[in-house]
């Protein structure tokens, strides 16, 4: 058998692998072989390699996980974005307008639309993705839905239960939801996942998707406490699930639950400029001992950016979090909330025998991310081992 050839990229001047023990080296170098990484060291200690790529004194780190996106849309909401922000209140029932012009779409179209924007987060860093249904909320609509999901994003969350579309009775809804929807999904998807919030699903309507979504072989994720207080914190908590996402209004009971439980509060940094809600309490969330994840919630009508790095200035420059744990979250903290934080298959880090998921900056240091926000940044991607989006090379100024 041919050996894999190898790669070694060598004059990173900060590596940022978040592995337990050593999270972060210096004047470091790495070898990828067959997808994963093969070695890490000192650059002055790296071996000979078939390739040699200089990072020229940048910083590298891990790919992005964003762990939760929404791509498999059509149309836009342009014109209810701009009314948003001449003052009118964000609501659930714009999901409908998105509802509307999917089922008018061609499976091509969606097809079309979803990998143009998982190319677009991949030339900015983001190696591992999530993403939803929901914007079908017909049976056929939704089975077309996970079929492209499955076919662009790395996990695919069933979110039948989005809101309840119109010309279907309220039970009827979520028998449908619970029953032959889930059936033909179910094996397109990993998690299942629910709008708890008022105009979409109460908490015992969101448990009974859930437990469903679990009998099938699911794992649950919640959209939880995004307009309001409304109970979907302490829902995902009591079942276990692997992340409940928004978290803008929390109650300290909302807290102390998060912060005694596994479940990964995923914050949207994104979205909450964009839908005008007030930040989530992100430093009292770290604080309590609660575990968070950014991601960008990438869809058409309450955050339209594939870009990870605009979540971590964000939550930076106005969630108080330090930029090594904004970028924590935006890496190990997706891939917790997707299950994928340990074993083979694991992302959001770098170890020797891991994925070789990783993005090399345009800056020296990571903290460039948020002391140069809105600057592209990403000078090269390798996902799995092959090398993606690349700008450069461009000597860094002595
Ligand atoms: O995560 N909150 C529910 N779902 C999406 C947005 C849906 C929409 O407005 O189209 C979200 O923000």
């Amino acid at each position: 058998m041919t050996p894999e050839p190898t790669e070694l990229i060598t004059g990173i001047r900060e590596l940022t692998t978040q592995a337990d023990g050593a999270p972060r080296l210096a004047d470091a170098a790495l070898v990828i072989e067959g997808g994963r990484i093969a070695w890490i060291g000192p650059a002055s200690a790296a071996p000979a390699a078939d390739v040699r790529t200089d990072a020229g004194g940048r910083a590298a780190l891990p790919g992005w996980v964003d762990s939760h996106t929404h791509l498999v849309f059509a149309g836009d909401r342009a014109a209810e974005f701009e009314a948003r922000m001449g003052g009118q209140p964000y609501a659930a029932g714009g999901i409908l307008t998105t509802v509307a012009a999917t089922r008018a779409a061609t499976e091509a179209q969606l097809t079309a639309t979803a990998a143009r924007l998982r190319r677009e987060a991949e030339a900015q860093g983001t190696t591992f993705l999530e993403s939803k249904t929901g914007y079908g909320l017909d049976l056929a609509s939704e089975a077309r839905s996970a079929r492209v999901a499955a076919s662009v994003a790395d996990v695919v969350t069933f979110l039948g239960a989005h809101i309840v579309p119109p010309g279907i009775d309220r039970r009827d809804y979520l028998d449908l939801v619970t029953g032959p929807m889930l059936a033909l999904v179910a094996p397109h998807a990993q998690f299942v996942d629910v709008f708890c919030e008022v105009g979409a699903f109460d908490v015992a309507e969101s448990r009974e998707v859930l437990l469903a979504g679990r009998a099938a072989g699911l794992g649950l994720r919640l959209h939880g406490n995004q307009l309001g207080f409304s109970g979907g914190v302490r829902l995902a908590v009591e079942l276990g699930a692997a992340s409940v996402d928004h978290c803008n209004h929390l109650e300290p009971a909302d807290l102390d639950a998060l912060a005694a439980s596994a479940t990964v509060a995923t914050l949207l940094p994104a979205c909450d400029l964009s839908t005008r809600q007030p930040f989530p309490p992100a430093r009292r969330l770290l604080d309590a001992g609660a575990s968070i994840a950014l991601a960008t919630n990438c869809n058409p009508g309450s955050s339209y950016t594939t870009s990870m790095a605009f979540c971590v200035a964000t939550a930076v420059l106005q969630m108080g979090l330090t930029i090594e744990e904004a970028v924590w979250a935006a890496t190990r903290g997706g891939a917790r909330a997707l299950g994928r934080d340990t074993g083979t298959d694991a992302v959001g880090a770098l170890r020797v025998g891991g994925r070789a998921d990783l993005q090399v900056l345009d800056a020296p240091s990571v903290a460039h991310l948020a002391y140069r926000p809105g600057v592209p940044l990403t000078w090269a991607v390798w996902r799995q081992g092959v090398r993606a989006g690349r700008r450069g090379p461009s000597p860094l100024p002595a």
